[in-house]
């Protein structure tokens, strides 16, 4: 991994293997978002210089599905994007993840993000047809397994992230030290990344780019009620809380009404799934991205919420990202420069 920049202050070319894998200009991943990462959004990505996921489990069928692959290919005027496929970390009867990938190989989308359990049963198929695979995971074991099956990139988060940070809970910084030296694929970092700095800092580590969810909600292409977005404006990095640890499920929400009956819940020992799921269930979910009233539904969301600072068109916050790496790398040119040493100079 390089990053050259011909003078102070211009912009930084990246030069990773993951910007390289998805022909991005920016080492960047734009998960996959329920409900939200449409065709608007994930285009925005693409057009910005990141990579983009549509998710495959917001489409209620196949058609529709189809028509937001086909939809996004025109929005983006034919560049690559991706489709996220979300599994259940156990295969339930009825599991739609075989009709997706039917549809994402027949639609040739280039590359796809997969979460939630192992894609091994699916990574003979999509390499056949072409199909790259980033796979998602919240414990570094998880991405040495994911490597071993074949995948072409992972991203590892940390317990900042927004959605599901995992049982164990590992800090980011942590996290991806060990990654980066656990792994010979491509990796991109996430859980709470959300400044250019950060992305300097997960190249410092080792890791061939970041990967954002959180950080982009606010983006004027998320289809969701301008309330919710005024809201994710004023919160700070407590504003969030873990759910669903007696589920084996920890998610990282919102910190709102629901989240507090839960988390109530929870302690008093009445977590089962069929109390807790009229609570988080994800049509609740949808109806508060709907009407912004933001108090009900297990909304994901991670601490970097923090940085979200106005809403703006993706490619702005893009683009801020893009000019603090240059400032985070000219900062590092002044505090830590190269000093030769007395051999260098034959003493
Ligand atoms: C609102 C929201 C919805 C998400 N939905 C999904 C999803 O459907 N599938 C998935 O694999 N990850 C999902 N994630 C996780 C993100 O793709 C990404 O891994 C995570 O947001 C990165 O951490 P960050 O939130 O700190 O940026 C979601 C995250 C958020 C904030």
């Amino acid at each position: 991994m390089t990053v050259r920049r011909a003078e102070e202050g211009k912009p930084v070319q990246f030069n990773t293997r993951l910007n390289a894998l998805f022909a991005t200009r920016l080492p960047i991943v734009a998960g996959g978002l329920q409900w939200l990462s449409k065709a608007e959004y994930v285009a925005a990505a693409v057009n910005a210089g990141v990579m983009g996921f549509i998710t495959a489990a917001s489409f209620p069928d196949d058609a529709t599905l189809r028509a937001e692959i086909r939809r996004c290919r025109e929005l983006t005027g034919g560049r690559d994007f991706g489709v996220n496929v979300s599994m259940l970390p156990k295969l339930p009867s009825g599991d739609r993840t075989d009709r997706i990938i039917d549809i994402v190989i027949d639609e040739g989308v280039p590359f796809v993000e997969t979460s939630g359990r192992s894609p091994e049963l699916y990574v003979r198929r999509l390499h056949a047809a072409g199909t790259r695979i980033i796979h998602k995971v919240p414990a570094v074991r998880f991405a040495r397994k994911a490597e071993a099956v074949g995948v072409d990139a992972v991203s590892v988060v940390g317990a900042e992230c927004g959605g599901h940070p995992g049982m164990d809970l590992i800090g980011t910084f942590v996290q991806a030290a060990i990654a980066a030296k656990s792994l010979s694929i491509p990796l991109a970092v996430g859980g709470g990344v959300g400044t250019g700095a950060h992305l300097v800092a997960a190249l410092a580590l080792g890791a061939d780019g970041v990967l954002i969810g959180t950080r982009f909600l606010v983006s004027a292409e998320i289809p969701a009620h301008p309330d919710y977005k005024r809201h994710l404006v004023e919160a700070t990095e407590t504003g969030t809380d873990l759910i669903l640890a007696s589920l084996r499920n920890t998610a990282r929400v919102l910190r709102n009404e629901t989240a507090r009956i839960v988390r109530d819940l929870e302690i008093r020992g009445a977590g089962d799934i069929e109390t807790l799921l009229p609570y988080v269930s994800g049509e609740v979910g949808r109806e508060a991205y709907r009407t912004g009233k933001v108090s009900q539904g297990a909304l994901s969301l991670g601490q970097s919420v923090v940085f979200a600072d106005r809403v703006e068109p993706l490619a702005d916050i893009v683009a801020r990202i893009e000019r603090e790496a240059t400032d985070a790398l000219d900062r590092l040119a002044t505090q830590c420069g190269r000093v030769a040493r007395e051999n260098d100079h034959g003493l």
